[in-house]
């Protein structure tokens, strides 16, 4: 076994460590290690098309920019999503049954849950998110919004196989994906996603997941280009996790944020895009770029509805149910497992 599955099985078994003081929430952490970020910063900017996963934005400061670019006037995918909760909430959970067990994939400030939990009434919430203090701080604050429920939260790295402190006895389970997340996985890995969901709620199992949808690229193309500059601040925050946390030299002033649609791919790529030739040393070894060379640091893929019901069916999923908002921005399906 090597160091750092030696490390990360250890750690795995101390996970549920931490509860607050009546005990109703927990926290257990299987966050990625240091050196799980390293081998992955490294293998992208070894590729000769450059490319860092988007999960590192979500450090702290990258939550908190999240959050931020939520807020923004152009940014419509997150008010639209609360807006489709709002209004056919206690539809969604005639679809996916009351008194569950429900997990939250990707769960962030927690803002949308809010709408739900008041209509679910389910007996645990399972958080899961790979940014630890934005978990456990609003955990915290649900918990006294909340004050029966229990909460289980899991700072996890949800695009790779992985666990969750889940009670074998608990009877049903149901799962929230929201915000699009889900299109920030390529079709393949999305697949893989949605297919380890499938067999981690078994049959009978829902899942409710937030898509977005392909639309006229003026509207996508600005809610990626923000006129405040914070979706900028955020791609390149990457770059100061990186000089951080792996002691590298990127110069910030040296690189430029770029977003655009690509209706081919119908995506949304961001880079960030390197403003000269330059070395930069990262972890100790030293990467070129030349002038106008990137680092694709994310997709986000856009959908029509049909089209994620056929990435839903492959995936091992029947579409249940469809919601839309009234300009058919953004779409909210409820998914069961097929059996
Ligand atoms: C989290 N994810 C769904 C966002 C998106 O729209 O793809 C991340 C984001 N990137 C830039 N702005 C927002």
């Amino acid at each position: 076994m090597t160091h750092s599955a030696a490390a990360r099985q250890q750690r795995d078994q101390d996970a549920a460590a931490q509860s607050d003081a009546d005990g109703r929430v927990r926290f257990f952490d299987y966050h990625p290690t240091i050196a799980d970020v390293r081998t992955e910063v490294l293998r992208g900017l070894g590729e000769s098309s450059k490319s860092l996963p988007p999960k590192l934005f979500y450090d702290q400061h990258g939550s908190r920019l999240f959050d931020a670019i939520t807020q923004l006037p152009e940014y419509y995918p997150t008010r639209t999503e609360i807006e489709i909760l709002r209004e056919y909430g206690s539809e969604m959970a005639d679809s996916l049954g009351r008194e569950n067990v429900l997990i939250e994939l990707g769960s962030g400030s927690s803002l949308k849950i809010q709408t739900l939990l008041a209509v679910l009434k389910p007996l645990v919430y399972v958080p899961v998110d790979i940014s630890k203090e934005h978990l456990m701080a609003s955990a915290r604050a649900l918990a006294e919004r909340f004050p029966k429920l229990s909460i289980r939260a899991a700072c996890a790295d949800y695009s790779g196989p992985f666990k969750l402190p889940l009670d074998p006895a608990w009877p049903r389970l149901a799962a929230f994906f929201p915000g699009s997340s889900i299109g920030n996985f390529d079709p393949q890995d999305a697949r893989h996603l949605l297919e380890r969901v499938a067999r981690l709620l078994g049959p009978g199992g829902k899942l409710l997941i937030g898509v977005d949808l392909r639309k006229d690229p003026a509207i996508l193309n600005a809610a990626y280009n923000d006129s405040e500059g914070v979706t900028a601040a955020f791609n390149l925050n990457l770059l100061t996790r990186i000089n951080r946390e792996l002691g590298a030299d990127f110069d910030l002033d040296a690189f430029e944020h770029r977003a655009y649609f690509d209706e081919d791919r119908s995506r949304i790529e961001m880079h960030l895009v390197s403003l000269s030739d330059q070395v930069v040393r990262v972890a100790g070894q030293a990467f070129t770029f030349r002038r106008g060379e990137s680092i694709h640091t994310e997709s986000s893929y856009k959908f029509s509805i049909a089209g994620f019901q056929e990435l839903a069916h492959d995936a091992g999923f029947e579409s249940e149910q469809v919601w839309t908002d009234a300009r058919g921005l953004f779409s909210v399906h409820c998914l069961g497992v097929l059996s």
